[in-house]
């Protein structure tokens, strides 16, 4: 095989970023099936991609011999299911972040990839970002010495689709928006989450209050690691000034800084002598390298049957710590964390 053919399953806002990239942006990637709840986003999907075939239902998609893989972007909450009948079928599996609501389901969906012998990457494209790289190989070739304390701040431009707004259901906005920065945190630190403390509150979207009384839009974890690695993630979501993903990593013998919120290389200045920039208005821009790098990565783990770069075993470091961080914000209390 030297082209991976692949259905997308959800044709939404993420979606489209990955049906893009397979279908326009990647050689060795062809986009042959969608598959999407909604007849009508899948008729405009059609349109818009050029693909021929679509589907409301899974299981008729998988009947036929369409595809070799498929690119899970659903809502959260059926991940699991949509994973494990694929991967059951012996398709290999991009996963979008978070990977699941629970981590049983996280459980379920390595055991199953595993058991069929297919590929199983979870959508961290951080990892993937040229200037994340780039720290982890200062990090790891030891020049500025020891990380001491890693602080990460995500914050998304607008409200997240309704289905995240019940915590109960999706993990909200520390899974919605912050499971990236639970995944590099963890990445950077080289170590697994030892304890969370979380404070959470509802200032921007109050109107939601009444129908979800979890719900919350600012959020500040305070990280502990076994390797005594220490850290922040602040969260944010909607931000309105854009898409705001910084990291500050501390050594002992320097620092590194990761990210800005200047969105373009230009700025203008009119006869008041305001100076305006724009910032980065979605992640779509920000990480748009990324999100092409990380398919093609999944690619080429698949073709050349090598280990993912981003496993389902990350993908469930990172479920576990938001969940560990939702029960700290129930609770009031530092969670500890303990690998299942
Ligand atoms: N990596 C990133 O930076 C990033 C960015 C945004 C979203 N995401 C993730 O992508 C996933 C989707 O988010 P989104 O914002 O694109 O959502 P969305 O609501 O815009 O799109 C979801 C699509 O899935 C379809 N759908 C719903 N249930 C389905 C089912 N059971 N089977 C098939 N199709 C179904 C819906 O009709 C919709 O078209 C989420 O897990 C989200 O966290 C990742």
């Amino acid at each position: 095989m030297d082209t991976l053919r692949f259905c997308l399953v959800g044709a939404g806002r993420a979606g489209m970023v990955h049906a893009v990239n397979v279908s326009r942006n990647i050689k060795n990637a062809q986009l042959t099936a969608i598959v999407d709840s909604n007849r009508e986003v899948l008729e405009d999907r059609r349109r818009e991609l050029g693909v021929e075939h679509i589907f409301t239902d899974l299981k008729e998609a998988l009947s036929r011999d369409l595809f070799d893989a498929v690119i899970i972007v659903t809502p959260t909450f059926a991940h699991k299911d949509i994973a494990v009948q694929c991967a059951r079928a012996k398709k290999h599996v991009f996963c979008e972040k978070p990977m699941a609501v629970h981590v049983d389901d996280a459980r379920e969906m390595i055991d199953t990839a595993e058991a069929r012998g297919v590929k199983l990457q979870i959508g961290f494209m951080r990892r993937f970002d040229q200037s994340f790289i780039h720290a982890k190989r200062i990090i790891e070739n030891g020049e500025m010495g020891e990380v001491m304390i890693i602080k990460s701040v995500g914050r998304g431009p607008g409200l997240p689709p309704p289905w995240t707004y019940s915590v109960a259901d999706s993990n909200g906005m520390l899974g919605e928006v912050n499971s990236h920065d639970f995944d590099s945190t963890r990445w950077f630190a080289g170590s697994e989450y030892k304890r969370i403390y979380v404070e959470a509150i509802n200032r921007k979207v109050q109107k939601l209050k009444k129908d979800y009384p979890d719900f919350y839009d600012n959020a500040v974890c305070t990280l502990r690691f076994e390797n005594g690695v220490i850290g922040t993630i602040d969260g944010t979501c909607p931000a309105d000034y854009g898409y705001d993903g910084r990291t500050e990593i501390l050594m002992t013998k320097g620092l590194i800084s990761i990210g800005e919120t200047r969105g373009e290389a230009f700025f203008t200045c009119n006869t008041d002598g305001v100076i305006k920039e724009s910032a980065f208005k979605s992640w779509r821009n920000r990480f748009r390298d990324a999100y092409l790098e990380e398919m093609k990565s999944f690619i080429t783990s698949v073709l050349e049957d090598k280990t993912t770069l981003v496993t389902g075993e990350d993908g469930l470091a990172a479920v576990e710590a938001v969940v560990a961080a939702n029960e700290s914000i129930r609770k009031g209390v530092p969670v500890e964390i303990s690998r299942a």
